[in-house]
């Protein structure tokens, strides 16, 4: 059985022993070998952590003392880091001490995370279980796409987010900075860039250096995004001259893919982009520099005499080989400034030379297909946390499966591990910390731990506690959700709200534009974003249905069942008067009136399979039609526990 630890993501080997160390007051840390500043101030928040983890006061740790923690690195990293950097540790817990050891800074960064994990409450006291932990990444390319350009993300949000990255053991922030709804980056080349492309909501260059260096501290390295020749309308707004259509532009206010793209026939745009790349492959210290690349619809292409003659003067046969002699062009500049060329699926051209990565939003197969053709690769498919999946679907996603599977040895190496994708078109900076936690905390460990972890009911076990630990280091994914709440009431108290969204989820994958015309101008304060992407009481209720329905007498759970009908039944007169009274919350009432039928439709299901007896087939038809109404999305919200109540319902009437 494996040991009952809350640790997330679940470390390559552990070993629980007798007994623990007690956390208390006297707790020191102390660095016993290599030492540089950016661990000291490791050690400093982790003081910290812990004494507000256990609302023990800590301040007074001498650092000389005895060390409860004695942390060992034997040297420092590359200055500036590559994909793969040594993150192992060794974490050592007995009854009198502990000792962590780390080859590098970021072992010692990741082992103080697990080591905070551990911390828990026992009869005697705060304690850390005795344990020994060898621990190291799967993968050595563990992202996080924040898309700040769909919907602005101011800095505060992007740090509280590393803090959760640094926790969950993500290395990689993918900053995707630019795109056609905002230019979101101070160019001090090209002011007009950030300065018509942005409505003033843009990252300055000194803002942009205190998030690197934030992130460093906390071994995180920032790769950032500049999304061309597609995805530039913000740029064309202060630059036409570099589209490949006369213009004037405006800064895109819908979502989808647009026309405007960049002009890969005219010599000005790579002088122009020369420049630019110079000015921020000198901000972006990493080796890693994303262009982007995808959704290229080539309609500006083909409506440009010029660049159709310059195609057949080349011998160019279509828009994807002009694109390829974009990027070739491109990479050549990235070259020139030391870094290495990511994109999309996309760029994949075999004319492109083989020291560029890969990312896939299209799947493993694409993924495969770079590896086989030596490009190093990053799995995203899957990752897509704006397509509001559950924990465990992601969880269920692995780099190395389907067609990448079938690799060889050198061409799994290739595959340097995932990004879970935060697009911006329906978060906001209130609502993205609920988008990205705690759900990513999955992914993560599907990129760390070894593949063999894979136990799902244990994965949210720990993901609950996982998902309190980040709102104490800062993240708002839980406390949002229920300040939104009250704001849909206008403060008046949220109970019967509360009981009808535990039970919601918005709807899945690209759903939420096919209901209305959205615009980047629109609120996003509606009981949508209000909702969590995952209804944990859905998943319970579905749980207890299954076992009820597995178990010979019809009889486990069904008290408990059987309160949360009654619950959700009698809710609605309880939310009507909340409804009637706030505009943003009248288009809940559907959803209200569908759950209180699905309740009722539910308890005379359980009441007939507890007792042996099948319900009339003369109902049948109408009982469907609840069910039917009940699934259809209302206001953009699905009811989760629609589909336990149609089993439920299923079984009433095959019983006799
Ligand atoms: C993408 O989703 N177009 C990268």
């Amino acid at each position: 059985m494996a040991p009952r630890h809350t640790l997330m993501p679940v470390p390559a080997s552990l070993e629980l022993a007798d007994g623990h160390l007690a956390i208390d007051s006297t707790f020191r840390a102390a660095l016993t070998g290599y030492s540089e500043p950016r661990l000291e101030r490791a050690v400093a928040r982790m003081v910290e952590r812990l004494a507000r983890q256990t609302g023990i006061y800590m301040g007074m740790a001498a650092p000389s003392a005895n060390a409860t923690l004695a942390i060992e690195c034997d040297g420092p990293a590359p200055e500036v880091g590559s994909a793969v950097e040594d993150e192992s540790y060794e974490l050592v817990v007995t009854a009198a001490r502990a000792r962590l050891h780390a080859p590098t800074p970021y072992g010692a960064l990741r082992g103080i995370e697990t080591f905070l994990q551990l911390v828990e409450l026992g009869d005697e006291g705060f304690q850390v279980p005795a344990v020994r932990i060898e621990d190291h990444p799967r993968f050595p390319w563990r992202g996080l796409l924040i898309d700040v350009a769909r919907h602005w993300i101011p800095p505060e949000v992007i740090k509280r987010n590393l803090d959760g990255m640094a926790a969950l053991k993500l290395n990689v922030l993918h900053w995707h900075l630019t795109e056609d709804q905002g230019f979101r980056i101070e160019s001090k080349r090209f002011t007009k860039l950030h300065e018509l492309g942005s409505d003033g909501k843009y990252f300055t260059q000194d803002e942009v250096r205190k998030i690197i260096e934030y992130a460093r501290d906390r071994g995180i390295r920032v790769v950032p995004e500049f999304d061309v020749p597609g995805h530039t309308t913000s740029w064309f707004v202060g630059h036409r001259e570099l589209a490949s259509a006369p213009g004037p532009y405006e800064i895109e206010r819908t979502w989808g893919i647009q026309d405007p793209a960049m002009d890969p026939t005219r010599e000005e745009v790579y002088e122009f982009l020369d420049a630019f790349i110079g000015e921020m492959a000198e901000l972006f210290p990493d080796p890693y520099f994303h262009i982007g690349g995808d959704e290229v619809n080539g309609v500006q292409w083909d409506a440009n005499a010029g660049i159709q003659a310059f195609m057949r003067e080349q011998g160019m046969a279509d828009n994807h080989a002009l694109q390829a002699y974009f990027n070739r062009r491109i990479q050549g500049i990235l070259s020139k400034y030391g870094k290495t060329m990511v994109g999309w699926d996309e760029i994949f051209h075999p004319d492109l030379p083989g020291d560029i990565v890969i990312q896939s939003w299209r799947g493993q197969e694409s993924l495969a297909e770079s590896a086989r053709q030596s490009y190093q690769g990053i799995l995203s498919n899957g990752y897509y946390l704006d397509h509001m999946l559950s924990a465990a679907q992601h969880y269920q996603v692995d780099p190395l499966s389907g067609a990448a599977a079938e690799l060889s040895p050198d061409e799994k190496e290739r595959v340097l591990g995932g990004e879970a994708c935060m697009w911006s078109e329906f978060v906001t900076w209130e609502t993205i910390d609920s988008r990205i936690w705690p759900r990513a905390a999955a992914i993560a460990e599907r990129l760390w731990s070894p593949p063999e972890v894979d136990d799902v009911e244990d994965m949210y076990r720990r993901l609950e506690v996982t998902s309190q630990r980040l709102e104490l280091l800062g993240l708002t994914h839980r406390s949002s959700h229920e300040r939104m709440l009250r704001r849909l009431t206008d403060y008046r108290p949220i109970d019967a709200l509360k009981t009808l969204t535990d039970l919601l989820e918005p709807v899945k994958y690209y759903q939420r534009p096919q209901s209305r015309e959205y615009t980047s101008l629109m609120p996003l304060n509606r009981l949508v974003d209000a909702t969590r992407p995952e209804s944990d009481v859905a998943r319970e209720f579905s749980r207890m249905v299954d076992e009820l329905l597995a178990d010979r007498s019809h009889q486990r759970n069904a008290g408990a069942i059987e309160a949360w009908l009654v619950s959700w039944r009698d809710n609605h007169q309880r939310l009507l008067p909340l409804i009637r009274s706030s505009a943003l919350l009248r288009e809940a009432e559907p959803l209200s009136t569908n759950l209180q039928r699905l309740a009722e439709l539910g308890l005379e299901a359980l009441a007939a399979v507890r007792r042996g007896r099948r319900l009339p087939d003369s109902r049948r038809e109408e009982q469907l039609e609840v069910l039917e109404r009940g699934a259809q999305p209302q206001a953009e919200l699905l009811i989760r526990v629609e589909p336990a109540v149609r089993r439920l319902l299923e079984a009433a009437h095959e019983r006799h």
